[in-house]
């Protein structure tokens, strides 16, 4: 299994399901990440989630608790590949958007962003309540890429898993990381 350092966030917004295709996608390309399930989100997955939380831990290269302050990915020295928060919960951006750094996602978020690593994050919400339309701009404008999870239809989709796997290839795209799930268009 590679290693490649990528490190994936999951908070307690809902959409599980595509944290649940991108650790999938990543496991079937060989991938293993550094990964964090905050307790929200947890609590998401008894809902969202497809079999148990477990299943979706053992696609970590490795795991890290949200509340260890003191795990490798909460330091710039710690070289990643960068990072995706997916779902990002409303919660979780804002601290982002603030410079906060009270739980391991949230700190390596900041870490990400001072160290100019890519950081993607997936908010699932609707409508946009405007202290989150405010926190998505301020996040953009530090440095993160504000991806929505909002699959386009242009693939012609046909099935739930369809959608999920367009928005794993367009977070994948922002880490040079080809998933074979998208069909792109080519006009
Ligand atoms: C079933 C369920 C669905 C939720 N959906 C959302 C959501 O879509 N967006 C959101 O921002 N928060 C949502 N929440 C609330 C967050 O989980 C909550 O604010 C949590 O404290 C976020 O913390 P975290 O970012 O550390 O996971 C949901 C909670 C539950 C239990």
């Amino acid at each position: 299994m590679n290693t490649p350092r990528l490190v994936v966030g999951v908070t307690g917004g809902s959409g599980i399901p595509y944290a649940q295709d991108l650790l999938e996608t990543l496991h079937a390309l060989d991938l293993a990440p550094h990964l964090v399930i905050s307790r929200g989100a947890a609590l998401v997955h008894v809902t969202e989630g497809k079999g148990t939380l477990e299943q979706l831990e053992r696609y970590a290269h490795t795991l890290h608790n949200d509340q260890n302050l003191g795990a490798s990915i909460a330091s710039g020295s710690f070289k990643t590949l960068g990072m995706v928060i997916v779902p990002c919960s409303s919660s979780s951006l804002a601290k982002i958007a603030l410079g906060l750094g009270d739980n391991l996602i949230s700190r390596a978020a900041h870490v990400t962003l001072k160290e100019r690593r890519p950081l993607v994050l997936v908010p699932r919400e609707a409508p946009y309540p405007r202290p989150m339309l405010e926190n998505m701009l301020r996040a953009h404008d530090a440095g993160a890429t504000i991806l929505p999870a909002s699959p386009g239809f242009y693939h012609a989709p046909e099935r739930v898993l369809d959608l999920l796997g367009f928005v794993t290839a367009r977070i994948l795209d922002q880490f040079g990381i080809e998933s074979g799930k998208m069909k792109r268009w080519e006009g």
